[in-house]
């Protein structure tokens, strides 16, 4: 064996052996959903865990042991304050076992792939490498990410991938706002450059989850993570389709999908309403049709779910307009309030709502527009170029008045916060787009159902 390759395993027995006992300092880059509890959890397990980020108004409040992610409870920094610190400072990279990637992977307006957090976090890292260091990427990505762009960042240090550090990718499954499934229990899927970078990874890993699958290459990890959201993507197109096809047939879309959801294999429940958000379902397929274009292959099935999910914003300002209309008045000049701008219920995530683009749209067809939520305070719309007008709105505590008020109410987040009877109790018409009024009868308000047919009452003589 040459003296390279013994100094190779060497370096990669200190590491294995500081991963086991939990010596190993690790680096968590990036500190949002994703980041912040994933660094908590490394705490949790043992290690001394430092936090980079450039939000310098995060390490604050880290510093002051306040969380900004709704699933972290500041107790939780405060339990693990003994083994975490944060910082802004690249400089803690040099004394890092392990350097966890989290940071955030947008489209730009084109739609195209947005990857300067990854190059500009692999730059810092590469600025300040050391032979020996783990580098995981866990940010989703077009698949030739790890390789194409993190390795040669990393190299311009002088050192080889493979030989002097270690290399994965290894995709982050968090789901917001869900209790069942978090940072701890979920399995992990992971991708190494070479065998020892994934076996590497897989001992750290290991540490934090139930088991953990390794493929054969950072590209395979990268796609599995994007097959996973496609999947969700294309589903709920294909539910958002059968429910427009629902209301004009009149059949109860929420109706037939419990029916179906009775069926115990082959069959999963998802979901139709105004349309997908968050950091995931709306952004990363479009990461894997744009790389695709370049192996002259075009993704019909991603385009077209995206297609059917953006198109449900519009669908649910036809419902206010039409259900307006029925009670003789026009969307021009009318009260229209909105329930919830987060993308989902019960979450604080108001990245790439659909929230966002019904207000525009509302606004630029002449509505006065209002929201409420409790987990979102502000909520800042008009960014893209069709609307062009930025905005910032400030939620209004939902009050009888509130309700009455307005000439139709619109739930976009099913929010466990809101209590639907009350609500469908004080106002005139009630737009839910995602069946959160189901079995709420006997109310003042006409409700009007995404995915249902619906007939106005006849005016009322009074
Ligand atoms: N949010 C989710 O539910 C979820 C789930 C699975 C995977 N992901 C993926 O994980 C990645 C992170 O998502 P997120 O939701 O945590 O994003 P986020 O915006 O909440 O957090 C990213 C953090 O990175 C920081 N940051 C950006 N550039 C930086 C840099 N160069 N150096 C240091 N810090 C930097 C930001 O300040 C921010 O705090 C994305 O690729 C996303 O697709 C997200």
């Amino acid at each position: 064996m040459t003296e390279s390759r013994q100094l190779d395993g060497a370096r990669a027995l200190t590491l294995l052996n500081r991963i086991e006992n939990k010596s190993a300092q690790v680096c968590v880059l990036g500190l949002g959903y994703v980041g912040l509890p994933l660094a908590v959890k490394l705490a949790d397990v043992g290690y001394q865990v430092t936090g980079l980020d450039t939000d310098e108004a995060k390490i604050q409040a880290l510093r002051e042991h306040r969380s900004y992610i709704q699933d972290v409870p500041s107790d939780e920094i405060v339990r693990v304050a003994a083994r975490f610190s944060a910082t802004t400072d690249y400089d803690i990279i040099k004394d890092m076992d392990a350097v966890f990637i989290c940071v955030p992977t947008p489209f730009d307006a084109m739609k195209a792939p947005d990857l300067e957090p990854i190059e500009s976090a692999a730059s810092g890292i590469a600025k300040r490498l050391q032979p020996g260091q783990l580098i995981i990427l866990q940010s989703t990505t077009y698949p030739g990410t790890t390789e194409d762009k993190v390795l040669p960042i990393l190299e311009t240090s002088g050192l080889k991938a493979g030989t002097d550090f270690y290399l994965s990718f290894s995709p982050e499954r968090i789901n917001p706002g869900d209790k069942l499934h978090r940072v701890g229990n979920l399995p992990k899927v992971v991708g190494g450059l070479t065998p020892q970078s994934a076996e590497l990874s897989r001992r750290l890993l290991a540490q934090l989850s139930p088991s953990v699958h390794v493929v054969s290459s950072p590209r395979a990890a990268e796609m599995s993570k994007l097959l996973e959201n496609i999947f969700r993507s294309v589903n709920i197109a294909l539910v958002n389709e059968l429910a427009l096809l629902c209301e004009r047939m009149d059949i109860d879309i929420w109706e037939v999908i419990q029916a179906a959801a009775t069926k115990p294999f082959g069959f999963m429940p998802f979901y139709p309403g105004p349309g997908t958000g968050g950091h995931c379902i709306p952004v990363d397929p479009y990461y894997l049709s744009w790389k695709a274009r370049e192996y002259d292959f075009y993704t019909k099935f991603i385009e077209l779910a995206a297609e059917v999910n953006q198109s449900m914003s519009y669908h649910v300002v036809e419902l206010v307009t039409s259900g307006l209309s029925r009670q003789g008045k026009a969307l021009c000049g009318a009260k229209v309030l909105i329930l919830g701008v987060a993308f989902k219920k019960d979450v604080d995530d108001a990245r790439n709502s659909p929230a966002e683009r019904i207000l525009e749209l509302l606004l630029e067809r002449g509505a006065e527009v209002s929201y409420s939520d409790p987990h979102v305070p502000r909520f800042r719309i008009g960014r893209n170029v069709f609307y062009g007008e930025e905005k910032q709105l400030v939620s209004q505590t939902l009050t009888e008045d509130l309700l009455r008020a307005s000439d139709c109410v619109v739930i976009v987040a099913g929010h466990h916060a809101f209590d639907y009877p009350w609500i469908a109790s004080h106002c005139s018409l009630l737009v839910d787009t995602v069946n959160a009024t189901q079995g709420v009868t006997d109310t003042q308000a006409q409700i009007v159902r995404l995915g249902t047919h619906w007939r106005a009452r006849p005016p009322s003589s009074a």
